[in-house]
């Protein structure tokens, strides 16, 4: 293990089947037999069935709703509408710290976008509460939807994402433009995308007098809870969430949307529970999306092919009414080496739902853009896109100066430049060509992605038969979690993981902080550890005040928790197993609690990002343009591997969404009603398995010995920055024709395209 500390400490040099093997995910049975329960699976006593109605254009107002009609069917219970929703003790319009959003809960009858709720039926069946909602018929007064740059209002953000800067300088950029040798530029598209999980929004809510129980995917249990306390005017601790299983997050089930504040607070009106699933189309709209970008990149470089200037300013849409913008001009920040960087946003208010953290916010979007634009700068300088890349590999980060944690990513480039055999790569495009005549092209991209760390907490009970419970309530969305999180406090407790039963999925145990930005492992990973390393404290304590043990006199110094046992530091013979320290002291378990923050010393003097390399091949038909992936390499570092199996798990799903953004994921709206044209999973792409090709996923070996106290930094969405780079710079190298709207289609490829 590369993390001893002088504290009582787990060990696994020989017992080893622990952090760093490759488990299967504990989850994976349950989910592959239908055994995993879903929020909609969930059907207490006495429920009912909501749905909501949803409006039909982008702005105006509603006029009439035929709420008789509706109540009039005899199933329907109810129909909630502006005109009878009941009171809530937050104003849906204040945002709630942190991460909070503005939500419609029927506050009054604006029409803000398409899907917005503008009704919600209950009824005793989801037929009827279907069937009601269809009666309501509403009538509209419309006013001219704002679907893009030509009708929508400029505006400078205060912030982008979820509080990042919305501009950042380092540098003089004008003047590091006037000093270069060659200046390339250009502007990039990016589409609005949805999350489309498989899992829809689904809620089943239950009141016993003023506490509530919620069924539901919630990638945030105890910010939730919080935010659900402060809308119903109940303590937080009235509000119990259960996630034990999550069918696709990508953060739209971390922020809280109204639909599922509405059913919510139907439950509590008709003192019965409540269930609601939104369908595929209602979620077009207020579960958030990736919004559109619009980004201008212009770079400098001199006679040696070095950046002399990097400017990123990214266009990002948003709604009319609330602030998150694609963070995609920060993507420019870590990358780097240049003397002048300029990353800067401007919004774009339109007629939309809120957008809000889709799969690598900003980092997708903006990594697109860059590595686009690399390649072009790398062309201009007739140099391959690796060697310029490396001539502008930042040492330190480019505009703090602040040394890394732990880079590795020139092994990256390195691997993966092996592993994909690109040095045989011709520098001119359209030069290559297979066994059947399709053009071949070879592009790459760099992959980065931040360590962000959020607060956890964490609890182990060491039980004298050698196993232990471990508690910490984030959600296994899918990541793997449950099972590296169960390695890491096996580790810590000095026991296998199969003698460890880890509980999470519910907001009654410990905070086991968000399941996102790639940093739930390492946040609630760290709090394990902790917790593990407290119990086994507890023990070493027990053991070393006691005369009777071969550790008394010891001092938590020496003593060193392996295989269930205590024993030395400087005598591995001299110990005893924790099942005998126990009975002595008259114990069944000893129970460690911890919390996990980041060290803030750390963090200012570190800058802390997983890397990567991605190389991709496509082949593409000469005549009709049709683009496939046929080839993806990336080499990823990302400090310690917990369980390789599932990391690289991990890396396959992020470098599918990246062939997803490249070639496929699109929603598009009509003009002239800002209504969606696709908005299903037969005419909204995604990749299916004919669309993925061998998918090879290096595991680049990677010391941090900064960014926390086990080393691990996150996975999870690392993959889709670089691959989206990657696959267009191919689609240039295989036909020599520069595409910079995403996502690439067959028409862009094919002479005389109007496709704009
Ligand atoms: Mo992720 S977009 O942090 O769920």
């Amino acid at each position: 293990m590369q993390h001893e500390t002088a504290s009582p400490t787990a060990r696994h040099h020989r017992h080893g089947s622990n952090a760093g093997q490759p488990l299967t995910r504990r989850d994976g049975l349950l989910k592959v037999t239908g055994r995993a329960t879903y929020a909609a699976d969930n059907h207490p006593d006495g429920t009912l069935y909501a749905v909501v109605a949803t409006s039909s254009i982008a702005r105006g107002r509603v006029r009439s709703l035929n709420v008789e009609a509706a109540k009039a069917h005899p199933g329907v219970v109810e129909v909630l509408t502006p005109a009878n929703r009941p009171p809530l003790a937050h104003d849906p319009d204040e945002k709630m710290p942190p991460f909070g959003f503005r939500v419609e809960v029927l506050q009054d009858d604006t029409v803000r976008y398409v899907n917005q709720p503008i009704a919600m039926v209950i009824a005793q069946s989801l037929e009827a509460a279907t069937e009601g909602a269809a009666l309501l018929d509403p009538r509209y007064e419309t006013e001219p939807a704002r679907t893009g740059p030509s009708n929508g209002t400029r505006f400078d953000p205060q912030a982008i994402g979820v509080g990042a800067p919305a501009r950042t300088a380092h540098g003089d950029i004008e003047a590091g433009l006037a000093v270069a040798a060659r200046v390339t530029e250009a502007e990039y598209v990016t589409p609005s995308q949805y999350h489309n999980a498989m899992e829809p929004h689904a809620i089943v809510a239950q009141w016993d007098g003023d506490r509530v129980t919620i069924d539901m995917p919630n990638q945030a249990l105890a910010l939730s809870c919080a935010s659900y306390a402060a809308y119903f005017g109940i303590p937080a601790e009235n509000v119990v969430i259960r996630s034990p299983f999550l069918g696709g997050g990508f953060g739209s089930k971390a922020i809280l949307n109204g639909p599922q504040i509405l059913a919510i607070l139907a439950a509590r009106m008709l003192g019965h529970p409540v269930k609601l699933a939104l369908t595929r189309a209602q979620m077009y709209g207020p579960v958030g999306h990736r919004g559109r970008t619009w980004q201008k990149l212009r770079l400098g470089t001199d006679a040696q092919g070095r950046l002399t200037a990097l400017h990123h300013h990214a266009l990002g849409a948003t709604s009319s009414f609330d602030e998150f913008i694609e963070p995609a001009a920060n993507a420019s920040l870590p990358l780097y080496a240049s003397p002048a960087i300029l990353a800067e946003h401007e919004g774009l208010r339109l007629d939309i739902g809120t957008p809000g953290p889709m799969r690598a916010p900003g980092e997708a979007s903006g990594s697109a853009a860059l590595e686009v634009a690399m390649d072009e700068a790398a062309e201009a300088c007739g140099m391959d896109p690796l060697d310029f890349r490396l001539a502008n590999y930042a040492e330190t980060e480019p505009v703090t100066g602040k040394p890394f944690s732990s880079k590795a990513l020139r092994e990256c480039y390195v691997e993966g430049a092996k592993r994909f055999g690109w040095s045989e790569r011709p520098l001119a495009p359209r030069t290559m060509r297979d066994e059947n005549g399709f053009l071949v092209g070879w592009g790459m991209g760099t992959a980065v992605f931040p360590c962000p760390h959020f607060p956890a907490e964490a609890r182990a009970t060491l039980r004298a038969d050698d196993t232990a419970l471990v508690e910490t309530g984030g959600v296994d969305m899918g990541q793997g979690a449950w099972t590296a999180l169960a390695q890491i406090a096996a580790e810590a407790l000095g026991l296998d993981p199969d003698q460890v039963e880890l509980r999470s999925g519910e907001s009654t145990l410990p905070d086991g902080g968000i399941a996102g930005g790639s940093a739930h492992t390492a946040s609630a990973g760290m709090a394990l550890h902790n917790a593990g390393g407290n119990a086994i404290a507890q023990l070493a304590e027990l053991a070393t005040a006691d005369p009777e043990s071969p550790l008394f006199g010891a001092g938590n110094i020496g003593v060193v928790a392996q295989a269930g046992r205590l024993h030395r530091r400087d005598d591995e013979q001299r110990g005893e197993t924790y099942a005998a320290i126990l009975a002595r002291a008259g114990r069944t378990e000893v129970v460690g609690t911890a919390k996990s923050t980041r060290d803030p010393a750390v963090a200012s003097t570190h800058a802390m990002y997983s890397h990567g390399a991605v190389f991709a091949e496509v082949k593409i038909d000469p005549d009709l343009g049709q683009i496939r992936t046929t080839r993806l390499v990336g080499a990823f570092a990302a400090g310690r591997i917990i369980n390789p199996r599932l990391v690289r798990s991990q890396y396959f799903g992020g470098m599918i969404w990246g062939i997803s953004f490249a070639l496929h994921e699109e929603a598009i709206t009509d003009r002239r009603t800002g209504r969606f044209l696709n908005a299903d999973l037969a005419e909204y792409h995604v990749p299916v398995n004919a669309d993925v090709p061998a998918l090879d996923a290096l595991l680049i070996p990677e010391d941090d010995p900064h960014v926390n106290a086990i080393g691990v930094k996150g996975v999870g969405e690392i993959g889709i920055t670089g691959t989206v780079g990657a696959i267009a710079n191919a689609v240039w190298h295989a036909t020599g024709t520069r595409v910079r709207r995403f996502p690439i289609r067959m028409e862009d490829l094919l002479a005389g395209s109007s496709a704009e």
